[in-house]
């Protein structure tokens, strides 16, 4: 077990280079099964999303290969099995983009149902919905997705809530069924378009990505390509906010600043300048930053998965703002762990009522999920002492290098190991 161990007080000041993107990462490395050739990936993050996806195609059978620490080349011309057990896809929610490819290239999957943040229920009625409109017949049984079909033929099927996941592995699945598919009310976030380039340059036939309508040709084959993910949006918003927070200065490298738009006007609304270049947004903090309204939505609206690190900004902010959660059910689970360190925050269903307070005070805390554990720990960088943050497992599933790119900045973290209790037998 490891913890950081973070002094608080250094604004955040200098560059930062923002990684390859996770979310796309996760369905890209998945989707390399339906080259039945090789792929070369760059721009891959060094994370353990992206490890557990790359021990779950060793363990299909493909061959991989680290070409240089983002660069890994994966050849999956002969796999050996379609079933993935349960220890592979428990701590992982993407496991599920598996479903789709594998039920494309040989009309079969049995996949252990996924893991991942817990935000509370996660359905994937959607994912299965668009398996059967497909052809395909899906069942569970103890805790596996079995889904088959002798033969996909496209169709025309309408999501009844936008979702990525879904998006995604039915647009996995129905790039080699017969026929057109129309997916409509789907989701549009960065990373869907990424995927449908990735699968383009491997033959795929696909329009419309980034709309609401995805039209996709099925063909019968496709075959190895090169491809460089995206940079991970979410990654580059909470260097933002974190150079906000701490009243910094950062410039931050490797992004695409139209994706970073509904993050971009929130902070500028709170009074932090924020500059942007070709593949760079610099971020100066205010003297003082002003309160904010925000709803996560679908893209192109607020990102979940920036909610809680915006939450800690608001908290440095004057006066009442308020954040509602338009996506999960739950996912103010990290509140608890801010009010630990002074923050007022009271949650009512699925709004959060954040009252402005002038520093945060160190606090042993937790990372309850991913991006709550960011959260905590730039709190923690504005907070006026020594704050440890345990289960740093979380963070270390979608944050390259988190704590040496926070150093480079001029924060005081260190990642240090925690030997694990053993607790006595008798009681
Ligand atoms: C992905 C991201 C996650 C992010 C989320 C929303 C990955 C690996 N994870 O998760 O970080 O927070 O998008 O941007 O990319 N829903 C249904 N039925 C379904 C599927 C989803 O009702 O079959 C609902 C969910 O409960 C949720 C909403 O749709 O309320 C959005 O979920 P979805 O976009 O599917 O999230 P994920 O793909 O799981």
């Amino acid at each position: 077990m490891e913890k950081y161990v973070i002094r608080g007080g250094n604004p955040l000041k200098g560059e930062v280079t923002v990684s390859g993107a996770k979310n796309a990462a996760v369905a890209i490395l998945s989707a390399t099964v339906l080259a039945e050739g090789v792929c070369t990936i760059e721009n891959v993050p060094d994370i353990r999303d992206v490890f557990t996806t790359l021990k779950i195609l060793s363990e299909l059978g493909a061959k991989v290969r680290y070409i240089n620490k983002t660069t890994v080349e994966i050849d999956t011309t002969h796999l050996v099995t379609t079933t993935i057990p349960h220890e592979l896809t428990c701590n992982m929610r993407a496991s599920y983009y598996f479903w789709g490819c594998m039920l494309a290239r040989y009309g079969h999957a049995k996949v252990s149902m996924p893991g991942g943040c817990d935000f509370g229920v996660r359905p994937i009625d959607q994912h299965k919905k668009g398996f059967e409109g497909l052809g395909a017949v899906v069942d569970i049984e103890e805790g596996m997705l079995d889904v088959h079909a002798d033969h996909l033929i496209g169709n025309q099927i309408f999501f009844d809530k936008v979702s990525v996941g879904a998006t995604m592995n039915v647009m996995l699945a129905a790039v080699r069924a017969t026929g057109v598919t129309i997916l409509e009310n789907v989701a549009k976030e960065p990373h869907i378009v990424d995927l449908a380039n990735f699968l383009n340059s491997m033959g795929a036939n696909i329009m419309g990505a980034g709309t609401d309508v995805i039209k996709i040709h099925g063909v019968s084959e496709m075959h190895g390509t090169e491809y460089a993910i995206i940079p991970d949006q979410i990654e580059a918003g909470t260097y933002m906010v974190a150079a906000a927070a701490t009243g910094g200065d950062v410039l931050v490298k490797n992004v695409i600043p139209k994706h970073m738009k509904p993050i971009t006007a929130k902070l500028e609304a709170m009074g932090v300048e924020v500059e942007e270049f070709d593949e760079a947004i610099r971020i100066s903090a205010p003297n003082k930053l002003t309160k904010i309204d925000i709803k996560t939505l679908p893209y192109p609206g607020f990102p979940t998965d920036m909610q809680p690190q915006m939450a800690v900004v608001a908290c440095l902010a004057e006066g009442t703002s308020t954040i509602t959660e338009g996506v999960w059910d739950n996912r103010f689970r990290y509140v608890y762990e801010l009010q630990k360190m002074g923050a007022d925050i009271k949650v009512d269903g699925k709004m959060a009522v954040i009252e402005g307070i002038d520093c945060f005070k160190a606090a042993p805390v937790k990372a309850t999920d991913l991006r709550a554990g960011a959260a905590v720990v730039i709190a923690a960088l504005c907070g006026d002492g020594e704050t440890e943050v345990e289960d740093i497992y979380h963070i270390e599933r979608g944050y390259e290098d988190f704590e040496l790119k926070l150093s480079s900045l001029g924060a005081d973290i260190r990642r240090i190991e925690v030997p694990d209790l053993q607790i006595s037998a008798a009681i």
